[in-house]
């Protein structure tokens, strides 16, 4: 026992699967206000019932995570979503298109909405998106409410893409985890302020600009406003322990090189995030890969990776994870 303030040891969570008995059971915890790590086609969330305060509160003791900065309401739809923020003509397009999808929707908040401030770190605004996962789904579906579901990591580390991934991490700290095995993405959801008009980026993730953008037209990037408004924006996160050295060429001794597509000549990778340089792939591949070596080395080179299509998203995140603290 370090601290008169740490809580308890609790029993580490369950890992289970993703059949109706194990939604069943999950949905029983999060109605009676508890943590369930549960998959997405993202990454894995930690999730919450959304109205619930006290259950909120549980996900940022849980993470480490500081207050102000506001987490991703899941719905099952645009139904539910509409129960919660105004919807424009172009939010409602963009989620007709994306939804159930890797794409977060920064709205106006309804003053009815039932959503927990403290999820919403007391904007005026919420986040919200409709994973593309049978289970996430099937768990929304059941506690017929929004689920409040950051990523299940502690604060400013690496995203969790497999469920053992959170159990390493957080375990002792949340109720159950569902096992829906690794995320299909492996990169976190694009997130979008919609306007009147056009759109602001928030944060580049699994949905390419260029897809949105055939609805929205050119996306602008954030002003310093929107900029705190988006914590997700700070410039150090998603970060492994070890030092990263971007756009590499070769490799020193005592480095690990984590490739992309063919590697450069003399250097052997320790990893590739796609040896055929598909950037679905490499996303996919991404936070496996730097939690892997992060486990053996304190230093990583990483290939270059192109900047198109979900590169955008990837290079962001290589660029927070490599900011020194
Ligand atoms: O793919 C994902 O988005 C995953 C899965 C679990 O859905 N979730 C995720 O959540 O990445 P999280 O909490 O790690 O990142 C949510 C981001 C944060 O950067 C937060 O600042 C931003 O969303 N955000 C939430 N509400 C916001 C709001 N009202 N205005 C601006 N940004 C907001
Ligand atoms: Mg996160």
């Amino acid at each position: 026992m370090n601290s008169d303030s740490e809580s308890p040891p609790r029993t580490p969570a369950p890992v289970i699967g993703v059949a109706a008995a194990d939604l069943d059971r999950a949905a029983a915890i999060i109605l009676a206000g508890g943590l369930v790590a549960i998959p997405t086609e993202t990454v894995y969330g930690l999730a919450a019932d959304a109205t619930n305060p006290a259950a909120v509160a549980k996900i940022f003791t849980a993470k480490g995570r500081p207050s102000f900065n506001p987490l991703i309401c899941h719905v099952s739809g645009l139904a539910m979503a509409e129960t919660l923020a105004d919807f424009s003509p172009l939010a409602r397009a963009l989620a007709s298109r994306f939804w159930p999808g890797p794409l977060t929707l920064v709205l106006p908040r309804k003053s009815s909405c039932p959503v927990a401030d403290l999820a919403t770190a007391g904007l005026p605004s919420i986040a919200l998106r409709s994973p593309k996962h049978v289970a996430a789904l099937g768990l929304i579906a059941r506690v017929g409410r929004p689920l409040a579901a950051p990523s299940a990591n502690p604060s400013e580390t690496l995203s969790p893409t497999t469920a053992q991934h959170v159990a390493h991490n957080l375990a002792s700290k949340i109720d159950l985890i569902l096992d829906g095995g690794a995320c299909e993405a492996g990169l976190e959801s694009t997130i979008v302020a919609p306007g009147e008009t056009g759109a602001v980026m928030l944060r580049p993730g699994a949905l390419a600009r260029a897809e949105i953008e055939q609805l929205t037209g050119p996306l602008t990037a954030p002003d310093d406003a929107s900029r705190v408004l988006a914590p997700g924006m700070l410039r150090r996160h998603y970060a492994p322990r070890a030092r990263l050295r971007l756009n590499a060429l070769d490799v020193t001794p005592g480095e690990a090189f984590l490739g992309f597509g063919p590697p450069p000549e003399g250097v052997s990778p320790s990893l590739n995030l796609s040896i055929r340089g598909d950037l679905e792939e490499a996303a996919a591949n991404l936070f496996a890969m730097l939690r892997a070596l992060d486990e053996t080395h304190v230093e990583i080179a990483v290939a270059p990776i192109p900047g198109a299509g979900l590169g955008e998203g990837i290079n962001d995140r290589l660029k927070r994870a490599g900011a020194l603290a």
